[in-house]
């Protein structure tokens, strides 16, 4: 078995087959190559391995080039994807050496963090990922909205098709990128995909700055308007944006939009009539995991205070004895020390993300850790709910 990282001319004829399979309905289309190669000019700075026996692609892993905001840190991120193996090739650890050669390249490509969307995240969790929240979807009677009719806002909304209206969305996502936590973004080569979608998108303004964004379309009179998530600087860019929406009463009985985990719907009328939900599911509707690839490279990130030296333990990436602090709020790292307490990568990443509180660490089994170093961690990495948009 050899394994070796592949064009994107080649995946049409290596890759592509896997994951047809494994993703698609099939038997597919006739002309479904055609139509994945003609995608392929949105994946040319993706990168992907293959496992190869006697001239046969027995499995692959890819990796998008991504960059996301981890306790104020935009770091490059490896967004891990097209991870399949052929039936009768699984369960020979085939994609487990894939996964090992490919977060190791990432890594020594820049990459601190990675990230991805997991088939079962028990899988992934052998590789060091943790889940982090999942976006939620909020679904309201435009009626519900109807008050914000009345108020004069000082702003603006525009409607333009997404074709013309994907450079302010875009420059709006890069302004999320630097300012929220847990935000990711593709780079320009896979985001161009998004240009062509058949979307409309309003840009709320204030003084001609985009202050907030939603790419949406109606699926008929009386039907739903389906937004995706509802980007904004602060609460007057989403009241402007849920003012244009409730312009659309009697046009449309639904709207749906998608929302971080602790945005509240509830709170935007008096008379909202919501349902916020977050379905979550195997094998297609999990909450995205997260982990750390480089630990030097989280120097910097926005923390507590305090600090204490652990052991992260089972993984060649990260493994080995940190000593982390705090100066002035930024987290310093060193390697070495004396152990004070020991970390899983995900038990780590967990932290890092401020998705767990290190008491939750201990009870999932991803540290072993005693009272002090539980409150130590605690103050050192508070938690802090991440948000990693993705709309479905
Ligand atoms: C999921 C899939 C990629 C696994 O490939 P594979 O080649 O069988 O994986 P490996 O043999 O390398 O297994 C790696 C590890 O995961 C475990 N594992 C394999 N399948 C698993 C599953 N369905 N659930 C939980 N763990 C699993 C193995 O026991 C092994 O554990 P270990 O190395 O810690 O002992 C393959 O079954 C597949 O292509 N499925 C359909 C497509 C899919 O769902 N892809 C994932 C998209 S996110």
């Amino acid at each position: 078995m050899e394994i070796r990282q592949v064009t994107t001319d080649e995946r049409v004829t290596t890759t592509f087959p896997l994951q047809a399979y494994a993703f698609s309905p099939s038997p597919g289309p006739d002309d479904e190559a055609e139509r994945y190669q003609r995608r392929q000019r949105f994946f040319t700075t993706a990168t992907s391995f293959v496992a190869e026996e006697a001239g046969e692609t027995l499995a692959g892993a890819a990796s998008l080039p991504m960059r996301q905001n981890v306790r104020g840190l935009v770091h490059d991120m490896a967004g891990v994807a097209a991870v399949a193996s052929h039936p009768s090739a699984r369960r020979r650890g085939l994609v487990r050496e894939l996964m090992t050669r490919l977060l190791r390249h990432t890594r020594e490509q820049g990459c601190a963090v990675s990230a991805l969307y997991p088939f079962r995240p028990s899988f992934y969790a052998r590789f060091g990922y943790v889940g982090i929240p999942k976006t939620r979807k909020a679904r309201f009677a435009p009626e519900g909205l109807s008050e914000l009719l009345r108020r004069d806002l000082p702003g603006s909304v525009q409607r333009l098709p997404i074709k013309e209206g994907f450079a302010a969305y875009e420059a709006l996502e890069h302004r999320l990128l630097a300012h929220r936590h847990g935000f990711a973004v593709f780079d320009e080569t896979r985001s161009a995909e998004f240009r062509e979608e058949k979307a409309w998108v309003a840009l709320a303004r204030v003084d001609g700055e985009v202050v907030g964004a939603l790419r949406y379309r109606i699926d008929g009179h009386g039907g739903d308007l389906l937004g995706s998530s509802l980007f904004s600087t602060g609460p007057l860019g989403r009241a402007l944006l849920l003012q244009f929406l409730a312009r659309h009463v009697d046009q449309v009985s639904a709207i749906e939009v998608y929302l971080g985990a602790d945005e509240l719907a509830e709170l935007w009328g008096t008379d909202m009539t919501v349902t916020t939900s977050a379905a979550v599911d195997s094998p297609t509707h999990n909450a995205p995991m997260v982990r750390v690839l480089d630990v030097p490279a989280l120097a910097g990130s926005r923390v507590g205070r305090g600090g204490i030296t652990v052991e992260i333990v089972g993984d060649d990436l990260i493994g080995g004895v940190w000593q982390f602090g705090a100066d002035d709020g930024q987290l310093t790292v060193k390697p070495g020390g004396v152990p004070e307490a020991t970390l899983t990568v995900g038990g780590f990443s967990a932290l890092v993300y401020g998705a767990l509180d290190p008491v939750e660490v201990f009870t999932r089994g991803l540290g072993d850790l005693d009272a002090e170093a539980m409150e130590r961690l605690g103050v050192l990495f508070p938690t802090r709910m991440p948000y990693m948009f993705a709309d479905f």
